[in-house]
């Protein structure tokens, strides 16, 4: 079975999907994206969509903030992704890529005045951090584009520049990944995860006032921790020395899932080992977005990869 796209309108395999090199949202980042994971549930061979309908409900405040307009709902583009991913008949886990976009071949910055568009791809994606040894990541010299730049609340493609500079010199410097504080050097989060600190016991995490995209992963962290573990999380600004100083640190994201963060700037975090509550909480969501937990199972959207819907 070739791999599917939703493309204008239509279903077709993936290498058919073609836009023009005029297109505006390539030229200027005009343009939001989701990215949404689906699980493979080995016992029951399906797929589960990890908490769909929140990423589209995010997408659309994305596509508000750029005046997107497509004639779609949150529930449409559940059920057109659910019918892709069926019909592509991946057997492993997906990645489900999204894209709200200027389409209009024309050249001029602007947001007003153009056409727009929407399309889904679905495809596999390697572990993107390890999430089992825990990733060595450096404070970044960028600092994360602040909401009066481009609002960081909303996925847009072209702030993903500010990211990029980012993971890149922290690739190039030998770390994993890069944390990024914001204007007032604040910690804000890693170039595509948010990050949570235990700090003296507490479960702590950065606002949306300190820059950050408002995660899915980072909300189910914050009720798994509260409903499972018993611990509150206290969104609050947290200041770069608590990076060195926090017992616990781990990043959240779609992509990342729950990635232990061992060390930061050269100094092992807390005992230089996964801690204890990042483990637990790392249990409890692997279960979760598996649907291998009943009590989240509305978190799960199931896709039969046996069906092929046309
Ligand atoms: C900059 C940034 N922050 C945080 C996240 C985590 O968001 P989510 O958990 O919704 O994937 C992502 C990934 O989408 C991201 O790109």
């Amino acid at each position: 079975m070739p791999p599917y796209a939703y493309f204008r309108k239509q279903f077709v395999p993936l290498a058919e999907a073609k836009i023009s090199i005029l297109t505006h949202a390539l030229h200027y980042g005009t343009a939001c994206f989701e990215g949404i994971r689906g699980n493979w549930n080995d016992e029951q061979e399906q797929l589960f969509l990890f908490r769909i309908r929140e990423h589209y409900v995010r997408m659309l405040k994305g596509c508000r903030i750029l005046k997107i307009n497509i004639p779609y709902s949150a529930d449409d583009m559940c059920q057109l992704t659910v019918k892709l991913v069926e019909k592509s008949g991946y057997r492993e886990d997906v990645y489900i890529r999204p894209l709200a976009y200027k389409s209009s071949e024309a050249i001029g910055v602007r947001l007003h005045d153009l056409e727009d568009d929407f399309l889904i791809i679905v495809a596999t994606l390697p572990a993107y951090l390890d999430a089992d040894e825990g990733v060595r990541c450096c404070t970044s010299s960028w600092r994360r584009v602040d909401d009066t730049m481009i609002p960081a609340r909303g996925k847009i493609s072209g702030i993903y520049v500010n990211s990029a500079l980012a993971k890149t010199e922290a690739n190039e410097r030998g770390f994993d990944e890069a944390i990024l504080l914001n204007h007032d050097g604040h910690v804000s989060e890693g170039s595509g995860e948010n990050i949570f600190f235990v700090l003296e016991g507490k479960l702590v995490t950065p606002p949306s006032s300190d820059n950050i995209l408002l995660g899915v992963t980072r909300d189910a962290i914050i009720q798994l921790a509260r409903n499972e573990l018993g611990i509150e999380t206290a969104e609050m600004s947290v200041d770069r020395t608590e990076l060195y100083l926090a017992d616990e640190v781990f990043l959240t994201g779609t992509a990342a899932h729950v990635s232990p963060v061992i060390e930061i700037d050269h100094r092992p975090v807390g005992n230089g080992k996964v801690g204890k509550v990042t483990k637990e909480l790392q249990r409890l969501y692997f279960d979760v977005i598996k649907g291998k937990n009943p009590k989240y199972l509305n978190w799960c959207t199931s896709a039969d990869s046996k069906l092929v819907k046309d």
